[in-house]
């Protein structure tokens, strides 16, 4: 008999979560991995906007950081609800890993990915942009950077238990990122436990 080799086809029913800190290409790898794998793309912090009709800042602003974290808790449990049958590639905001609970029920629903970008590169990234919504407080940049430096720390240990930790520099081609997830994800990303 012959052999075809056709690319596998990544299985559909996978959930990806992609956590990582601010500016780590959650969205943009999320947005191009969903297309590639044809399951939808969910952006957590898209989804509590639309439920709590308020931007994320808003939410920070007149609610308090205390009331987003309870909302993005409460979110990820719809979406995990909603993903687990026809999977979904779900990316995070910066601290929705960063309890335990949220961890590890993305941990038994799906796989989680951490995009790690160097410290320098990220406060760099994060020093341009104005208005994050966890730094909102701060007027001077150097005061942003230390704050960035400081939660970076604090947050690696949860990043650091993700199943797949990679690489997302400066210079890596987002498509390159994605095609490399998808390829394992169909040699057998796709059922729980992993590596
Ligand atoms: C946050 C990151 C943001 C958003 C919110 C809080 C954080 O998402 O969820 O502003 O605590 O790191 P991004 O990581 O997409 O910027």
């Amino acid at each position: 008999m012959r052999e075809t080799f056709e690319p596998k086809k990544p299985k559909k029913q996978t959930t990806i979560y992609l956590i990582g800190f601010m500016a780590s290409g959650k969205s943009t790898i999320g947005r191009l991995l969903a297309r590639r794998l044809e399951v939808p793309w969910i952006d957590l912090d898209s989804m509590i906007a639309k439920r709590e009709g308020a931007t994320i800042s808003e939410i920070f602003s007149e609610r308090g950081e205390q009331y987003f974290r309870k909302a993005e808790a409460a979110e990820l449990q719809n979406i995990q609800a909603a993903a687990v049958h026809r999977g979904a590639v779900v990316s995070t905001g910066g601290g929705a890993p960063c309890s335990t609970e949220n961890l590890s029920l993305m941990k038994q629903t799906g796989i989680v990915i951490y995009l790690k970008v160097r410290a320098r590169e990220l406060l760099r990234r994060i020093g341009e942009g104005s208005s994050r919504p966890v730094f909102m407080k701060m007027k001077q940049h150097g005061n942003k950077q230390a704050r960035a430096k400081k939660l970076l720390k604090s947050r690696e240990p949860f990043y650091n238990q993700a199943h797949i930790t990679l690489r997302n520099s400066r210079n890596r081609d987002p498509e390159e990122v994605v095609e490399y997830i998808a390829q394992k994800v169909a040699a057998g990303w796709t059922q729980p436990p992993y590596p």
